[in-house]
């Protein structure tokens, strides 16, 4: 007889720990959740319930792939950020908690400008786009990215979340295919440097797509090209906000000093107390 599922779930878990996988407990939980199509929380209710052999089966080929250490997400399917549920593939970047501080800054500027054009250049997934263009919502947004099988990702997360009336999907570098000066320029681009490719974790180096995480010798190169191009396309009173690596700050702020002389420049740290935002205001 297969297990029930409290014992399938601790054996899994003991799996997960041994592979490395640094939430051993909830990965088990929400691959056996996503196995049997049920919720998270049901699993918890009913723990003496026993797997049938196919749902034990389709347990155990998910739970090969996450000790392989494929990302959970790219495994599921989606991955939940900020407010909403956003399907995600391997063609796409799995959305990071820091970057729902990035849309939490965006939406308290916009609550005062709500009829503001936004950019969010490198979109992956669309998970900035189309939070702020769900929250802001008499904003226009523009989504931006180089790859065209992450523009699909983030055109069908648009349809899914019925955003497709307010959000512009654009192929094409940076800033370069935009129509038009915009009030707010919001960015999480690749910033990770080529020389630490090797120092990542498996579920990055190996499963993330590389043009959306690395950047040059300095992981800046993005950054300063957007930077450069940035003035053209911010209209007066404009914002840019940006995400970057947490040791990136004095290089990143020069950079902004050239674009920018006469703005408002500033780092802000994240929830963990890290600098991870340039926050730039034109007068
Ligand atoms: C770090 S990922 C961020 C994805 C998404 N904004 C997020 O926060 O989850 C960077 C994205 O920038 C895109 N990208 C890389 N180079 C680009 C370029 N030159 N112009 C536009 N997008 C680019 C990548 O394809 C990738 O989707």
């Amino acid at each position: 007889m297969t297990p029930a599922i409290r014992d399938r779930l601790r054996e899994a878990t003991e799996v997960l720990k041994r592979a490395g996988v640094d939430t051993p407990t909830l990965d088990a939980e929400l691959l056996l959740a996503h196995a049997l199509g049920v919720a998270r929380s049901w699993l918890l209710a009913h723990p003496e319930q026993h797997l049938t052999p196919e749902q034990e089966a389709a347990f155990r080929a998910l739970l090969a792939r996450r000790t392989a250490r494929e990302p959970l997400a790219y495994i599921t399917g989606q991955r939940a950020f900020y407010d909403i549920q956003l399907e995600v593939t391997p063609a796409v970047l799995t959305p990071r908690p820091e970057t729902e501080e990035l849309v939490e800054r965006a939406l308290t500027w916009l609550r005062e400008r709500p009829r503001a054009v936004v950019v969010d250049v490198g979109t992956g997934s669309g998970a900035i786009a189309l939070t702020v263009a769900r929250h802001a919502s008499q904003s226009r947004v523009y989504a931006i990215d180089i790859s065209p099988q992450a523009l699909d990702v983030a055109r069908r997360n648009a349809r899914r979340l019925g955003l497709t009336a307010r959000v512009a999907f654009l192929l094409g570098d940076l800033l370069a295919p935009l129509p038009e000066p915009v009030d707010i320029i919001l960015a999480n681009l690749p910033y990770i440097p080529e020389g630490v490719r090797t120092d990542l974790m498996p579920e990055v180096a190996a499963f993330e797509p590389p043009e959306a995480l690395f950047s040059g010798e300095r992981g800046l190169d993005h950054i300063a090209r957007l930077l450069a191009q940035a003035p053209a396309f911010l209209r007066p009173g404009g914002r840019i906000l940006l995400e970057m690596g947490c040791d990136q700050a004095d290089e990143v702020l020069a950079l902004a000093r050239q674009s920018f002389p006469r703005a408002d420049r500033r780092v802000i740290q994240d929830l963990t107390g890290r600098d991870r935002f340039l926050a730039i205001a034109l007068p």
